[in-house]
């Protein structure tokens, strides 16, 4: 081994041993968080140790419930917030609004106004010029209008100067017992990161729901006499406990995890062991939210809010990928760096010899 690849391994090795994602080496410190919700995005975050300077969401109730659990005040509509206003930020998150693409939705897509919502996505991107983009849309938004959407998201970030890549991840492979699939696009403007930018494994397993059911719910879960027969005289279950749901053709299917939460389905499609609906405890266990979260306002407003929301730990596993592909670009910059300042050095020794 020569000098150089010597000392690069040394140095390499030394900076290895720190913790590549939270290590003082990653700048990405702040972020802020488009279409805020109830603040998935911010407890993923949050988690990794980043601090928000930015939220807005244009539903009062998710506003009350973010400001009470994370003491920041949402600002309301986008297309009211002046980009300039937007404190600068390293790590921009965006769920923007799903209807549009969604399949409960009438897949207009493209052609329906709140579709363009992503536009203010880029007006914001195009001033404040965040390091990272992280965002969130439901699976049918990779193939509507042909893949005309996501098309049109990927190549307006390309055009403002960031690396794209997209794909679609499942909470459930994420330790979650919800099969929610979304599509994540994730977009880095320093040159070589994304070169270093890894899509997180899945893990092998996901928590059993039988540790995330409530023990005693309320009577006001349980589905009337005539709905729990009408289940059971069309489904006979393999496994208890699980989470009975009957689609659209009035099929009923039972499974040891739950099918995606939605903000504005009947909340009877999901009923547990074909019997009760889930309490929103329960349905902010199944998003990965902690326990401290606390919740304020109705049953109704919790429920179309947690189906709004992003899987916590899924997004959390994406943005360590982003936190670590900047620690190693600059780690390796360090490197480089270290060995120029070096070879000064030992210039100026010899000038001295
Ligand atoms: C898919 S949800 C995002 C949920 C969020 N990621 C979370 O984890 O809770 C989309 C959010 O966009 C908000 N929204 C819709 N139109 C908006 C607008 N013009 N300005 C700001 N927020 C808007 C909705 O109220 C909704 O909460």
């Amino acid at each position: 081994m020569d000098r150089r690849s010597e000392t690069i391994s040394k140095i390499s090795a030394k900076l290895t041993n720190s913790n590549p994602i939270l290590t003082p080496l990653s700048d990405i410190v702040t972020f802020s968080d488009l279409f805020c919700g109830i603040g998935g995005f911010h407890y993923a975050a949050n988690q990794l140790g980043l601090k928000c300077v930015f939220a807005c969401d244009v539903d009062q109730a998710c506003r009350e419930q973010y400001k009470h659990n994370f003491g920041i005040e949402p600002a309301s509509d986008i297309k009211l917030v002046r980009a300039e206003d937007v404190p600068d930020h390293d790590v921009l998150f965006a769920g923007f609004p799903c209807q549009p693409f969604s399949i409960i939705g009438d897949r207009k897509g493209l052609n329906d106004r709140r579709g363009t919502l992503y536009h203010e996505i880029l007006r914001i991107v195009n001033v404040k010029k965040p390091k990272a983009l992280v965002l969130e849309n439901v699976r049918q938004f990779a193939t509507n209008s042909n893949g005309r959407a996501l098309n049109a998201v990927l190549v307006s970030l390309c055009d403002l100067g960031y690396s794209c890549q997209w794909k679609v991840l499942n909470a459930l492979d994420f330790g979650l017992p919800q099969k929610r699939e979304r599509v994540i696009m994730v977009g880095l403007r320093r040159p070589g990161v994304m070169e270093l930018f890894e899509w997180p494994k899945p893990l092998q397993d996901y928590k059993p729901l039988a540790d995330l059911l409530e023990k005693n719910p309320a009577r006001k879960h349980f589905a009337s006499e005539r709905i729990q027969k009408k289940r059971l005289s069309r489904h006979t279950p393999k496994t208890s406990p699980a989470i009975w749901h009957e689609n659209k053709g009035g099929n009923v299917s039972s499974y040891p995890f739950s099918c995606a939460l939605r903000a504005n389905a009947s909340h009877n499609y999901l009923l547990v062991d074909g019997k009760r609906r889930l309490t929103p405890r329960e349905q902010l266990r199944l998003q990965g939210f902690p326990e401290s979260f606390e919740v304020i306002g109705s049953d109704s407003q919790i429920r179309k809010q947690v189906g709004n929301a992003v899987p916590i730990p899924m997004i959390k596993s994406v943005v360590e990928g982003v936190l670590s592909a900047h620690s190693q670009i600059k780690r390796r910059n360090r490197v480089t760096s270290t060995l120029s300042s070096r070879r000064v050095h030992e210039r100026d020794s010899s000038v001295h010899l």
